[in-house]
């Protein structure tokens, strides 16, 4: 396939890059902002593989450049991060719902197939049981607000124009390349560190984590497999407290208890994400790794690769941390 993948210079679009070239063999067009959470190292391994456009989305000539030659859109480009939208929601109604707009436009002009990336907190907590794609959409922070009027947009030129597009809704990734903003790569790097590890409220928040690889794999066959109109659920294997996340993760790094701190709680957090993923399992698709075997490799990457972290640990980073914690970084 010739595929257009937007926001491929982050986190889960880069591992999707990667699994597109090396084990699909397709031709990939990058493009991306190459905002704070977007690096070019991410894809170091197949830069000279693929073509990249540094762009942004809601920008329609950047768009209409990297979108020449593709036969499919794969649209990861987001803000992503929940606390940034707490404190800034208006660069996630830029980018997440303008931007999807832009992009929508440019396949309805040229017929192209167009995969939304999307996520669980669109549905909002659970206490019980786990969402499947049919219920209804309570999202409750500015950054899923957005990524659901992004949704909405997206089933709207189904349904509107015929447009052939697909919405896949992840759960809670972790792994290798992730900016270490999020829970799991901010608490191995401040437990390698020896900095404090800020737990928001007591901890018992539940989230649902899936191996980023797996979701690339989930992504792949909801682009080759997904029917037109349709939303898929892509939910990890399994669900686990903040808590019981963040011990194992000392355990690993060699770590003392002692540098748990529980901190002041995130406004308006979820308490528990769960998704039901029959519909996508019936496409052929599950998940392969488990979170036990995930978080000893994704702790072993971060080890092994300074290169990588050090770089933001050291950059602006330490500015957001010490505005969002209230605190800066020791180490
Ligand atoms: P990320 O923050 O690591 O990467 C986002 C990428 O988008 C970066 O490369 C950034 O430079 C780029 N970008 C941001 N604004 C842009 C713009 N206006 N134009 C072009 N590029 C832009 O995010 P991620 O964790 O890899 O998430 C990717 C997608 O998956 C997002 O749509 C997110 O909502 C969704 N998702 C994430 C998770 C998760 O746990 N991280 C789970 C489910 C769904
Ligand atoms: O569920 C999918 C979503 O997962 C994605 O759509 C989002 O893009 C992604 O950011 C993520 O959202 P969360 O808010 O669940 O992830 P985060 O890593 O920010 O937080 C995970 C849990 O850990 C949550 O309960 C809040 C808590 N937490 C987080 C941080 C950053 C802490 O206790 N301390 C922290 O310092």
């Amino acid at each position: 396939m010739r595929l257009l993948v937007c926001g491929g210079a982050g986190f889960i679009g880069s591992t999707f890059v990667r699994l597109r070239v090396r084990q699909h063999g397709d031709t990939v067009t990058v493009l991306d902002k190459l905002t704070y959470a977007g690096r070019q190292e991410n894809l170091h391994d197949v830069i000279d593989d693929i073509r990249f456009v540094h762009g942004a989305i809601e920008d329609p000539v950047a768009v209409a450049d990297a979108v020449a030659g593709c036969d499919a859109i794969v649209n990861f480009a987001a803000e992503t991060h929940v606390d940034r939208s707490i404190s800034g929601p208006e660069a996630f109604i830029i980018t997440n719902m303008q931007g999807t707009h832009v992009l929508l436009e440019a396949a309805r002009e040229r017929g192209l197939r167009y995969v939304q990336v999307s996520t669980d907190e669109v549905y909002g907590s659970i206490d019980e049981g786990s969402f499947t794609e049919r219920s209804p959409l309570q999202p409750s922070s500015p950054y899923s607000a957005t990524k659901t009027g992004a949704d909405l947009l997206v089933a709207s030129y189904f349904h509107t124009y015929g447009l052939p597009t697909v919405i896949c809704r992840g759960s809670n990734n972790y792994g290798p390349y992730q900016y270490p903003e999020k829970l799991i790569p901010l608490m191995i790097l401040n437990a390698l560190a020896g900095d404090p590890l800020p737990v928001y409220g007591d901890g018992r928040n539940v989230r649902n984590w899936l191996f980023v690889e797996d979701f690339g794999a989930g992504i792949g066959q909801v682009l080759e497999r997904g029917a037109p109109g349709e939303a898929y659920n892509c939910g990890g294997p399994d669900e686990c407290e903040n808590l019981t996340v963040v011990t194992r993760i000392l355990e690993l790094a060699g770590a003392d208890h002692s540098l748990i701190e529980f901190v002041t709680d995130r406004p308006g957090h979820d308490r528990r994400y769960s998704l039901s993923s029959e519909k996508l399992r019936a496409l052929g698709w599950q998940p392969r790794v488990h979170f036990e075997e995930g978080i000893e490799r994704t702790v072993r990457w971060y080890r092994d690769n300074a290169w990588w972290w050090e770089p933001i640990r050291s950059g602006a980073y330490r500015e957001y941390y010490e505005r969002h914690y209230g605190r800066a970084l020791k180490s």
